[in-house]
This record gives structure tokens, sequence and C-alpha cells, in this order.
């Protein structure tokens, strides 16, 4: 395996009890304070996903914005991103999707992306995976290929994987 996975696990923090009791935050932002950590983050995707035909990078807000702009950048694939509701000033479409309690919305720009594209989605961290699922969603809605996901860490527990079905995702840590 990878001598640098256990370098970027071992820089990503864990806060317990945050934002509720019983919750394990695993904080990314110690990770971004440790540039080889956070460099070799970037470079492990760019290695995955370099000549693989991949236009566009979806980064969903907040943490994806973080880390899909440079993975953009070096595959040389636009950026898009997946927003928070009331955000973006142009149309938008939008997809409603489940939290812990209630629900959520995210919106991406009607002509951001062409159908018959190719896209990479980018997140910190799947839990549930009804976020990344939310992502698809609006993406396939437009006739954009969905690639793969890609997400830094990935909570096994929450089955998060499951939930993406057949769609494939790519994570660092485990
Ligand atoms: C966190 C995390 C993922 C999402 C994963 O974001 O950054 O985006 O939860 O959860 P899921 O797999 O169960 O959908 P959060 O909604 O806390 O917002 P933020 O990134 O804006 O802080
Ligand atoms: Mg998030």
């Amino acid at each position: 395996k990878d001598e640098r996975i256990a370098g970027i696990a071992s820089a990503i923090r864990v806060i317990p009890d945050f934002p509720k009791p019983g919750i394990m935050f695993q904080d990314i932002t110690t990770l971004l304070l440790d540039p080889k950590a956070f460099k070799d983050t970037i470079d492990l995707f760019v290695e995955r996903y370099k000549d693989k035909n991949i236009s566009v990078v979806a980064g969903i807000e907040a943490r994806g914005f973080i880390f899909g702009p440079p993975i953009a950048l070096a595959i040389g694939a636009k950026f898009v991103p997946m927003r928070k509701p009331k955000k973006l000033p142009g149309e938008v479409i939008s997809e409603e999707y489940s939290l812990e309690y209630g629900t959520d919305k995210m919106e991406m720009h009607v002509g951001a992306v062409q159908a018959g594209e190719r896209a990479l989605v980018v997140d910190d961290l799947i839990a549930t995976g009804g976020t990344l699922t939310a992502a698809i969603r609006l993406l396939e809605r437009v006739g954009v290929e969905v690639f793969e996901c890609a997400c830094v860490i990935e909570l096994p527990e929450l089955k998060g994987r499951e939930r993406l079905g057949d769609k494939p995702l790519f994570v660092l840590v485990s």
C-alpha cells in the first residue's frame, strides 16, 4: 500500500463528540496544515484520474471545494460547484437529499455542464452517501456521465458505498 496513505491518515484529526455527543468528527483542516500530506492527497487523485477523459470535476460544498479545484487544474478539467440552496445566482437545477434530521437541497448551474461530458465528483468524506447520491443525480439528469466519486475519507459502517449502487467510489482512508 502507498506509504503516502499512512501520512494522510495520520494528518486527519478526529474530534470526539463534535458537533454532537457520540460523533467522532473527521477533521481535514489538520491535513491542510501539512503541505506534504495535502499534496500527496491531491497527487493520488491526479495519478488516478489523469488521462481518463474527465472534462468536469464537480465539487460539493463546502469541503469538496477544497479538494476539487486542485484536481481539476491538474487533470485539465473544469470545476463545477455543487452548492447549498440559494447560493448560485444563475438558473439552477436542484436535488433534494436526506440528512440525519430532515432534508437539504443541492444546486448546480444550468449550462455549467453539457450532455455527454464525463465527470468526477469530489467531496472530503462519505458517510451515508446521501450527499454524493444527490450530486450524481444532478449530473445524470443533464446527461453527464459520472465516471467515479472520489473522497478522502469513508466511514464504512454507514454503508454509503451501498447507497451509491454500481457507481464506483474511490477513497484514500477508510
Ligand atoms: C459532510 C461531508 C460530506 C457529507 C457526507 O458535509 O463533508 O459532504 O457530510 O455525509 P453523507 O454521506 O451522509 O451525505 P456537511 O453536510 O456536514 O457540510 P459541509 O461540507 O458544508 O461542512
Ligand atoms: Mg460536506
